[in-house]
């Protein structure tokens, strides 16, 4: 198929190849008799054996005439632009363990994995699981179990009827772009934002406007400008990704008036707030919306472990049943064993109590990280402390982000510029730093990497020509 042996010629016997391969012969004849049966080859009784001339113009061995930009790579997918702040590829972000500095990454150690094997075989075992045609929102336990941690934890308003379990919090953005929007409709999106819901967004069809931020969150008057008629937003007002922001009273409530004035969805994505290291967050945004216009997206895969695969969505009454058949249309479920026993780990008190415990670890953590950017490196970087969620934002002088994300990668960091989070902005030199997955030990000998690795950037920047 690759233009090797052009359409006509002629193959080595097999018993040459099979000398000059140094295998069995009968190895080759098997490949032989493959190939002639697929029609790639044709015998010819005491002549040889051929690549078939009917290939000719098919593909075989016209490959070569391709121009040379036809690199699949470079073909334009159907409205997926893949977005990704990530300075590696996906396999190699997703090879082994997280990377040094990953954002959002949990400990996946510490979660309890004993006491969770056990409800799982529980539930695994339950002939209920088996059979059951499965509730189109998720298990009515799972559903229930979380309305009530949400009401506490977050101060959502979440009755079980209005929640859809899916697979964690992409899934929700993606489920909710489908179902709630047309092909071309406005979407507003913080910038700099969570490119992967840009992405999910795209796809579905949306056309995603970038709106600016400001210390207060994203910047309701622009937005109006920019794209009058959007009919949705995507916002993190808990906690932005990746600027740490919360988003203020003020411009919460300009965010809920202008949706309830124009019929618009906001789509509120509360990836990690579970986390707050001073007092307790701000709750939802969702629990102050009294004209149903906020769906609710949270994820359980950042509690307890990436691999769960589990998140909900809390809609407004009036399109949970919506959302519900959309998700069945796009067969989003999660397997019944797992709802059931989320719903124990979370009704008998273990989420709460993992939640607290995280809480110590990280809030323990994110001290020690700034402490040794302090003591090992000082004034060339200037993290931010930030009260909620699993990353914090590190400014840096002298150098570039890029140059830095560049040469982590090579060293096992995983840094990531701030300028890849966005899509219009030129937002300021700094990088994002995961924290809540290295212990202590990590943290110190992942700074000392990024010390040296910002010292030979420096080293080499001096050493280079002034212009
Ligand atoms: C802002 C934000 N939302 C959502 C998610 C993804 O959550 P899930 O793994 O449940 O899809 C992430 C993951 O890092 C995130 O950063």
């Amino acid at each position: 198929m690759n233009g090797q042996f052009e359409p006509g010629a002629r193959l080595p016997s097999t018993r040459t190849l099979a000398g000059s391969l140094g295998i069995s012969r009968s190895t080759v004849v098997e490949a032989f008799d493959q190939l002639a049966a697929e029609g790639f080859i044709e015998r010819r009784t005491g002549s040889g054996t051929y690549v078939s001339p009917q290939l000719s113009g098919l593909g075989a061995g016209g490959r070569a005439e391709r121009p040379p930009s036809a690199d699949p790579r470079r073909r334009p997918a159907r409205r997926m632009r893949l977005a990704s702040a990530a300075p590696t590829s996906l396999s190699e972000t997703f090879a082994g363990r997280p990377m040094a500095f990953t954002p959002c990454e949990p400990d996946v150690e510490l979660f309890p994995h004993r006491l969770w094997a056990r409800m799982l075989a529980r539930h695994a075992r339950a002939p209920k699981s088996w059979s059951a045609s499965p509730d189109p929102a998720g298990l009515l336990e799972l559903r229930q179990a979380l309305a009530a941690h949400l009401t506490l934890s977050r101060g959502v308003t979440a009755d079980p009827d209005r929640i859809i379990v899916v697979s964690g919090a992409r899934q929700a953005i993606f489920l909710c772009a489908h179902a709630l929007l047309d092909p071309g409709d406005d979407v507003w999106c913080e910038d700099p934002g969570y490119p992967e819901a840009r992405t999910a967004l795209a796809f579905a069809g949306a056309n995603v406007v970038p709106v600016p931020i400001d210390d207060g969150g994203i910047d309701v008057n622009a937005a109006e400008r920019l794209a009058p008629r959007a009919r949705a937003a995507y916002v993190m007002p808990s906690h932005q990704l990746p600027t740490g922001i919360v988003m203020r009273l003020r411009r919460r409530l300009q965010l809920l008036d202008w949706a309830a004035r124009n019929d618009a969805w906001i789509l509120e994505d509360d990836y990690d707030s579970e986390f707050c290291y001073d007092n307790r967050p701000l709750t939802a945004l969702q629990g102050l919306d009294d004209r149903q216009s906020v769906v609710y997206i949270g994820t359980l895969n950042k509690i307890t472990y990436p691999g769960l695969r589990l998140g909900y969505v809390v809609a407004p009454a009036a399109i949970a049943d919506a959302l519900a058949s959309a998700a069945v249309t796009m067969s989003l479920s999660v397997p019944l064993a797992v709802q059931a026993a989320a719903a124990d780990f979370i009704s008998e008190g273990h989420l709460a109590q993992h939640i607290t415990r995280m809480r110590g670890v990280y809030g323990e953590r994110q001290r020690l990280l700034i402490d040794e950017l302090d003591r090992q490196i000082g004034d060339a970087i200037r993290p931010e402390p930030i009260s909620v969620g699993m990353h914090v934002l590190a400014a840096l002088h002298g150098i570039s982000a890029q140059e830095i994300a560049a040469r982590g990668v090579a060293r096992g960091l995983d840094l990531r510029p701030l300028s890849g989070y966005a899509e219009t902005s030129v937002p300021g030199n700094a990088i994002v730093l995961g924290y809540t997955h290295l212990s202590q030990e990590r943290i110190r000998s992942a700074v000392r990497v990024l010390a040296q690795t910002l010292a030979d950037a420096h080293t080499a920047a001096s050493q280079r020509p002034s212009t």
